[in-house]
């Protein structure tokens, strides 16, 4: 295991920022940590990165004790804050010497490693350009160069795409892609269920200090065993009946593999143990009751739908509503 944490508890005043967590990272996986706005993840990196010290519990990075080995521990890693750090008089390529030196890069490899980074973030036109005049995103991938010029093993992010439009998120991505195939482990923070779901190897799901789930996207979505299919009702002249659609919620609670309906004006969610099996099933009532059905979906649960089994309630509103 890269990280281990165990127990760790924080708290800030009043604030019990962290409630006893425990997690590990395994070697060269991608792991995020994803949570609402306030549930401990900034808290966690920089306990992570030495920045913050725990009250108690028992945190490793590589086998060495971060609160002992602070300094052998920082060498070890990479790190770029949520907040953008990059000073606004210099030019990128002075930012990346500045770093360079900061890790005490050899001479022999320094220039070439910045050139490279340049190259990587799509930044070789601005280099000498002050980064006053950067935008948003251009900021964010300089600062992410920033903290990946000394090849660290383990790399911490915090929010890598706040802020960033589609197409550099999605470049941010595949540069993180990228490290892990060279070998390196990346412990990610993020708000971005959707991202998570497609990128990482593993999540853990922190919600008020603690942590809810933690596993591969695929095993928590696997473990709520149910598939949602949406039965939208009408006729071709858009007529829609009430009667209708509570005949067919009727049919399809008594049918075997439906675990719930709920309605949602015209619309009848359907949770089924698995959508191949309940699809052929749903039709077929709806054909044997006479009900026309404009259109029908199916999906499988996402991360979101994690978050609200464990939690109890739903990812979006909370953040939303910056609780
Ligand atoms: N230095 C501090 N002093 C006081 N309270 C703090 C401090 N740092 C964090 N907190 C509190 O601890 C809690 C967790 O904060 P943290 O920054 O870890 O959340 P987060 O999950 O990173 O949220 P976000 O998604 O908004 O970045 C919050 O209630 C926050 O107000
Ligand atoms: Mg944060």
């Amino acid at each position: 295991m890269v990280v281990r944490i165990e127990n760790v508890k924080k708290v800030f005043g009043p604030i019990l920022a962290l409630n006893g967590i425990s997690l590990e990272v395994e070697r060269g996986k991608i792991f995020g940590l994803l949570g609402p706005n306030g549930a401990g993840k900034t808290t966690t990196i920089k306990i992570l990165t030495t920045l913050v010290r725990p009250d108690s519990g028992r945190v490793e990075i590589n086998g060495l004790e971060v609160a002992r080995e602070a300094v052998r521990v920082r060498g070890t890693i990479g790190y770029v804050p949520q907040e953008l750090t990059v000073d606004t008089y210099l030019t990128a390529r002075e930012h990346l010497a500045y770093f360079a030196d900061l890790y005490h890069l050899a001479p022999a490899i320094r220039e070439a490693r910045i050139q490279e980074l340049l190259a990587l973030m799509n930044l070789e036109r601005d280099a000498d350009r002050r980064v006053k005049y950067f935008s948003g995103g251009m900021k964010k991938k300089l600062d992410l160069a920033c903290g990946l010029i000394h090849r660290p093993p383990l790399i911490l992010l915090d929010e890598p795409s706040l802020g960033l439009d589609v197409r550099v998120r999605r470049d941010v991505w595949d540069h993180i892609l990228r490290l892990k195939e060279q070998g390196a482990t990346v412990f990610v923070c993020t708000n971005y269920m959707d991202e998570a779901e497609r990128l990482c190897d593993d999540v853990a799901i922190i919600d008020h200090g603690k942590i809810a789930a933690r596993g591969s996207p695929g095993a928590l979505k696997g473990e709520l065993k149910r598939d949602i299919i949406s039965v939208e009702i009408g006729g071709p002249n858009g007529h829609f009946s009430e009667e209708a659609l509570a005949a067919l919620q009727g049919a399809l609670d008594g049918l075997g593999g439906v675990k719930a309906t709920m309605r949602n004006g015209k619309q009848l969610k359907v949770y089924v143990e698995s959508n191949e099996m309940a699809l052929p099933r749903i039709l077929q009532s709806a054909s044997a009751l006479a009900v026309p059905i404009y259109k029908i979906t199916y999906s499988r649960p996402g991360l979101d739908e994690v978050f609200l089994h464990y939690t109890g309630h739903a990812f979006a509103a909370e953040s939303e509503s910056g609780v």
